[in-house]
């Protein structure tokens, strides 16, 4: 049974028989994320001090310019990762392809596979802003003991073994599920030991807040259009409040804690959104169904589309049930 105010150590021990795989693999990769979320929160921390805000002079596959703790969270995730014998292969929004691990373990018996967004809402760190990291963790599809292939990448949503975020705010947290709800650690900084504070955290299924970047506004398709002046219309609990941070994570994190949808559509400028499927919307979707919410992408779960590419954008709509069922109807209305 799980305490509040006990380890995430603790906790990961005696959940482990709860995992639908139970070899201990699965406890030994959290706690290698937990471990990288550390050093990285040190990082993070002390962004106004030294020299790490900035970009790092370089972009990556997808045009955007990498800021220097978009760097270092990423070399930081992936050395973590390879160093425990569990992930077989990474794909990370900084990498333009996904990276095969040799096992140092002659059976190679590595099954895990790892996306990240190693620092999400980068645009942020500059400004003191909270920023965060995703993961999303499946079984690879091919034979054990032979090199990744895409196939191993490309899996439905709904194939997630485990999902999460770590949001570095006025405290960091590590917030993850593997399948059997979602809960959620804080860090005491002073020790350096994550607590479970957050137990199974779920989206009220109703909300008032909206999220959304409304500068993009005259882009958006004529439904979330309508959704939107909807939210602003007075009636009942409505006008809603409008909150966007710019960090898909703290958006998520206080959408979940106290109830709204996040929205980031197409547009006619980027007909399929900005947000990336495999390590920006699944994990956020799995960990938003394990919550009692919802994630769309307009018209269809999440989790059901088919990828056809490591660094696929898609339309993400999310957060409380009755919120995002509401934009749907919106957009079907249209269709
Ligand atoms: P990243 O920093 O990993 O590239 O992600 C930024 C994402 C997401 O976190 C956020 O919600 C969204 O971009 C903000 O985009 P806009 O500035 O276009 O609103
Ligand atoms: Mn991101
Ligand atoms: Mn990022």
């Amino acid at each position: 049974m799980s305490r509040k105010n006990q380890t995430l150590g603790e906790f990961i021990i005696e959940n482990q028989a709860s995992f639908k795989y139970t070899s201990g693999e699965l406890s030994r990769l959290i706690n290698s994320i937990r471990l990288a979320a550390k050093v990285v929160n040190h990082e993070v921390n002390k962004a106004g001090l030294v020299d790490i805000i900035g970009t790092a002079g370089d972009t990556n596959i997808q045009g955007e310019d990498q800021q220097k703790l978009d760097v270092y969270a990423n070399d930081k995730f992936i050395q973590t990762l390879k160093n425990r014998n569990i992930v077989c292969g990474i794909a990370s929004e900084e990498e333009d392809t996904f990276i095969s691990i040799n096992s140092r373990d002659e059976n190679n018996q590595n099954k895990y596979i790892v996306l990240i967004d190693p620092l999400d809402g980068s645009s942020n760190i500059d400004v003191n802003v909270s920023v965060g990291t995703i993961f999303s963790v499946y079984r690879r599809v091919t034979p054990v003991g032979t090199p990744v292939t895409i196939d191993d990448f490309l899996q439905k949503g709904s194939q997630q073994v485990a999902a999460g975020y770590v949001v570095y705010g006025t405290s960091t947290m590590l917030v993850y599920t593997t399948g059997d709800g979602v809960n959620g650690f804080t860090l005491n900084p002073a020790i350096g030991t994550f607590y479970l504070s957050h137990p199974r955290m779920e989206f009220p299924v109703d909300g008032t807040i909206y999220s959304v970047n409304e500068g993009n506004y005259i882009h958006f398709p004529q439904g979330v259009k309508n959704y939107i002046k909807y939210c602003q219309m007075e009636e009942g609990d409505r006008p809603y409040t409008s909150r966007y941070i710019g960090s898909l994570v703290s958006d998520f994190h206080r959408n979940m804690i106290k109830g709204g949808i996040y929205m980031y559509p197409k547009s006619s400028k980027s007909s399929n959104g900005k947000l990336r499927l495999l390590y920006e919307c699944n994990p956020m979707a799995f960990l938003a169904e394990q919550a009692n919410g919802k994630a769309s992408d307009g018209f269809n779960r999440i989790m059901d589309i088919d990828p056809t590419e490591l660094h696929q954008r898609v339309p993400f709509i999310c957060g409380s049930k009755n919120m995002v069922e509401k934009l749907e109807e919106f957009m079907r209305d249209v269709k």
